[in-house]
């Protein structure tokens, strides 16, 4: 994250020319944005210290943005810019807990950098308070959510910071990345947790059925609409929609989203009555918004409207170090299932499912261990045992240690690093030894039916060591 002291906000080109022209002659380090888009993608990148804030802005008003900062316990202190004689608009954004107001036209120029100034030592105070209280855990695991990368760390700081947030989420990430487990952990963790949390997969559903499953309809308002029919935004009041694969919807739908996430207005389909509904709206898509708008098949004010907080999951090929905790997880999950006692992963077969690509990220992962444990039939599993696709991968270079221990944890690095030694050793006593194992054990000082059994453990192949 980028640190930035100063981040002007307003849509005046004459007001951000003044600002910045200051910091330079303070030696303030500072950003200018126009609206209040792209205050907040600013606002997700950097941290910034204070906030020159104007109240009117386009596409979200200041208040939006002062909201958004409170309740994501963003530290950054806020001073609001209004029109002069806007009293109340001062005060409304003080109760909000700015830190102080100016007015347009600005007179007092030294006032004005003396506010700022304050603001600075302010917000240095109150980051170094925090920063002793808070205690820098690496979590493992966050309600459903497996996985200790640094990125996961981030998702679970950025759900724990917007508890008390009704603002949109729109979440990114290809397909199995974890999209609609990371939209149920937000609605578990948020004070709507004891009301609905629906889920709509817009792709699967026609255009004219999703409107009514959204919104519902009444009796009569097309052919086969026996009843009347209450929809989802209805029935999740106070809840939260999770809004699955948004990229698919019509323009028309579209107009009709953009409505109800502006004022929480929508009628039922064949009735003229305005209904009202808060529903905290998540939604989510494997598809490039961005590109999608570009390409005018998505609006962009529909698009700001869900992004007021955006989270990007990457693909598991971008966070390996979450492979063995997800795949240990998931023996876990299906051995209770399925009844079985598998053990372990050997150090092998997890250095190719670290190597594999795993387009289908954690869904293809669960899928891939399901198998496992349904085909496994001692207490570990070996890298025959994998689907072939991944032997084809690059074969890892002998047993070693290449891959990143530290992603493990004490205990289970000491079993890896402990299963490798004991795998290179008998190797190498084998290989000495012309895949002779009378030898072999010999030199080893163990018993020949006790080293028999080790290397079946190991998976050794005898064979690969005798000459021809
Ligand atoms: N971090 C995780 N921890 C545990 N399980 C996970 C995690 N991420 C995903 N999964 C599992 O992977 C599967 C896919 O997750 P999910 O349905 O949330 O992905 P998605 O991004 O919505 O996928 P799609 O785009 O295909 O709808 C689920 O079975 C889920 O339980
Ligand atoms: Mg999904």
């Amino acid at each position: 994250m980028g640190k930035t002291s100063l981040l002007i906000v307003d849509d005046e080109e004459s007001v951000i020319k003044l600002f910045e022209r200051l910091a330079r002659k303070e030696k303030i380090s500072y950003a200018s944005v126009k609206n209040g888009f792209e205050a907040l993608d600013f606002l997700g990148k950097n941290e910034v210290e204070v906030l020159l804030l104007d109240i009117n802005l386009p596409s979200h008003s200041g208040f939006q943005i002062l909201e958004f900062l409170k309740s994501t316990q963003n530290l950054a202190e806020v001073i609001v810019m209004t029109g002069s004689g806007s009293v109340e608009q001062a005060v409304k954004a003080l109760k909000m807990g700015a830190f102080d107001f100016m007015t347009k036209p600005f007179e007092d120029l030294d006032r004005v950098m003396r506010n700022i100034h304050n603001a600075l030592e302010k917000h240095r105070l109150v980051r170094k308070i925090s920063e002793l209280q808070k205690p820098q855990k690496v979590l493992n695991h966050y309600q459903d959510l497996v996985g200790r990368s640094a990125i996961m760390q981030e998702v679970y700081q950025l759900i724990e910071s917007i508890k008390n947030s009704s603002a949109t989420i729109l979440i990114q990430g290809e397909s199995g990345t974890g999209k609609e487990m990371v939209a149920k952990a937000i609605h578990t963790t948020s004070t709507r947790v004891n009301k609905p949390f629906k889920v709509i997969n817009c792709a699967a559903i026609p255009e004219g059925l999703l409107e009514s499953e959204l919104f519902g309809h009444v009796r009569g308002s097309f052919t086969g609409a026996l009843y009347d029919k209450v929809g989802l935004f209805e029935e999740a009041n106070n809840g939260t929609i999770f809004l699955d694969e948004i990229g698919e919807v019509t323009p028309a739908f579209q107009v009709k989203l953009l409505r109800v996430l502006q004022n929480g207005e929508f009628k039922k389909v064949g009735s003229g009555d305005i209904k009202h509904t808060n529903v905290r709206v998540i939604s989510a898509t494997h598809q490039d918004l961005k590109k999608l708008i570009h390409e005018g098949r998505f609006r962009e004010d529909l698009y700001y409207r869900l992004h007021v907080i955006g989270i990007h999951l990457p693909p598991l090929r971008e966070r390996k170090e979450d492979i063995p905790i997800l795949a240990y997880h998931f023996l876990n999950k299906f051995n209770e299932k399925l009844k079985k006692n598998i053990k372990e992963i050997s150090v092998e077969a997890m250095q190719y499912i670290q190597n594999y690509s795993w387009v289908g990220n954690v869904r293809e992962l669960e899928n891939v261990m399901e198998r496992c444990v349904v085909l496994v039939k001692g207490e570990s599993i070996q890298s025959k045992d994998l689907p072939e696709v991944f032997l084809n991968n690059r074969r890892p270079s002998s047993v070693s240690l290449e891959f990143d221990l530290a992603s493990y944890s004490y205990k289970e690095a000491k079993n890896i690093a402990l299963e490798s030694f004991n795998k290179t050793y008998l190797q190498q006593l084998l290989k000495q030894s012309g895949g002779n194992v009378t030898l072999a054990s010999n030199r080893a000082g163990m018993d020949r039916s006790n080293f028999k059994k080790i290397i079946r453990k190991y998976d050794i192949d005898i064979h690969e060591f005798r000459r021809e």
